[in-house]
């Protein structure tokens, strides 16, 4: 079995990391592609780095443009390699414009498609995410997806076959690296263990908002008073708050670069809260055993806001939230929500008995 995987974001490059070891152990042969979605070293190479994941053999060099622009170039690049190399399969990853790319070609060319964590759904429906996983799903013949819901979700779409409840390869992940997170980060940054809360902003209805992003930079800024809230910033965050000139909001946060995964996941359990809208982060502080205030009008984890382990809020009612969490009551079972922390196993199972070659 030849295997074609695209991977181009910062939350891709983190799955690639436990399915390529799969497919190693397995004498798979992966070809690996990057789109250049994601250029930044902190944004991408240290992944690799630090995830100890081989080079891509190919690098598309998309970097940052419009939405259609970067799909687009993806697809006429991407196209050439899967020309050149024909795969038995084409592994896309999560939602971004890279994973839309990457099933158009696969799909339009007759190469199967498999989608890994599929079947995530959530308002707002015009959010890019959520069209890139909806259209994503569509196209898929093999659709891995991380949680029950997840599967519900497709079969409310008519989407039954070729789904399989896999578990979530984050949970994966943040099993087998947890005896290597860097907790002495915070000695670096100089925080004390549960006295600071780790916030990550950056979705597009976020931060493109003049509105709302001085909301979430002010209920911040009010948290500070509390407790300390440390701040690895996304570049388009960055970029936004320049641009707004919104820097006075920020001056008692702790704003650092992006942070690399050991790094994050250490800075996280040893934290007393998270606030983001990031999709991974919310469900990475609920495996550390976190509660997440989740910026976000809906989330595509709703099992942990059902639940009540994390919590929704609108950009004004951070500070709000951040009050009532901790005392909320845990309305059901939370265990085991994301599988046993071997998906990565099970979508290597499946596709070799699948796909005969
Ligand atoms: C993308 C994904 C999102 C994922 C996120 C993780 C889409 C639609 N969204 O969002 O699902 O949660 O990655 O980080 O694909 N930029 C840099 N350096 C970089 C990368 C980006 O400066 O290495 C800046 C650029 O100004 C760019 C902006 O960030 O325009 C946004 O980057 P983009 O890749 O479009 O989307 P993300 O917001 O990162």
């Amino acid at each position: 079995m030849k295997l074609l995987s695209l991977i181009g974001a910062r939350p891709q490059i983190i799955k690639e990391a436990i399915l390529n070891k799969e497919f190693e152990k397995k004498g798979i042969k992966e070809i690996l592609v990057h789109s250049g979605q994601h250029y930044d070293f902190n944004m991408s190479d240290v992944f690799f780095k630090v995830l100890n994941i081989r080079k891509a053999d190919y690098n598309l060099g998309v970097g940052s443009a419009t939405h259609a622009q970067m799909t687009a170039k993806t697809m006429i690049e991407f196209e050439k390699v899967v020309l050149k190399e024909h795969p038995d399969i084409i592994l896309v990853y999560g939602d971004t414009n890279t994973t839309l790319a990457g099933a158009i070609v696969g799909a339009k060319l007759k190469i199967p498609v498999a989608h890994v964590e599929a079947g995530i759904r959530q308002e707002p429906k015009d959010m890019p995410e959520e069209i890139n996983r909806v259209l994503t799903d569509r196209i898929s013949k093999y659709l891995f997806c991380p949680s029950e819901l997840a599967v519900n979700n497709l079969k409310k779409e008519g989407i039954t076959e070729g789904v399989y409840f896999t578990g979530d390869i984050m949970y994966d992940l943040f099993l087998k690296m947890k005896p290597y997170f860097k907790e002495d980060i915070i000695d670096e940054l100089n925080l004390e263990e549960n006295k600071y809360i780790v916030t990550t902003i950056h979705r597009d209805f976020n931060t493109d908002s003049k509105e709302k992003l001085e909301s979430i930079l002010k209920e911040l800024d009010k948290i500070t008073k509390e407790i300390k809230v440390v701040f690895p910033i996304h570049p388009r965050t960055k970029k936004r708050i320049g641009e707004f000139n919104f820097n006075e909001y920020t001056k008692n946060i702790l704003l650092i670069e992006p942070l690399d995964y050991l790094s994050m996941m250490g800075l996280v359990q040893k934290s007393h809260l998270v606030i983001t809208d990031s999709g991974g982060l919310q469900k990475e502080a609920y495996f550390a055993g976190k509660k997440a205030i989740v910026v976000m009008p809906d989330t595509g984890w709703r099992e942990l806001t059902q639940a009540s382990w994390n919590v929704l809020s609108e950009p004004n009612e951070i500070k709000n939230k951040f009050h009532h969490i901790m005392s909320n009551e845990i309305s059901s079972n939370v265990e085991n929500i994301y599988g046993d922390g071997k998906a990565g196993e099970k979508v290597v199972t499946y596709l070799e008995s699948n796909i005969v070659k």
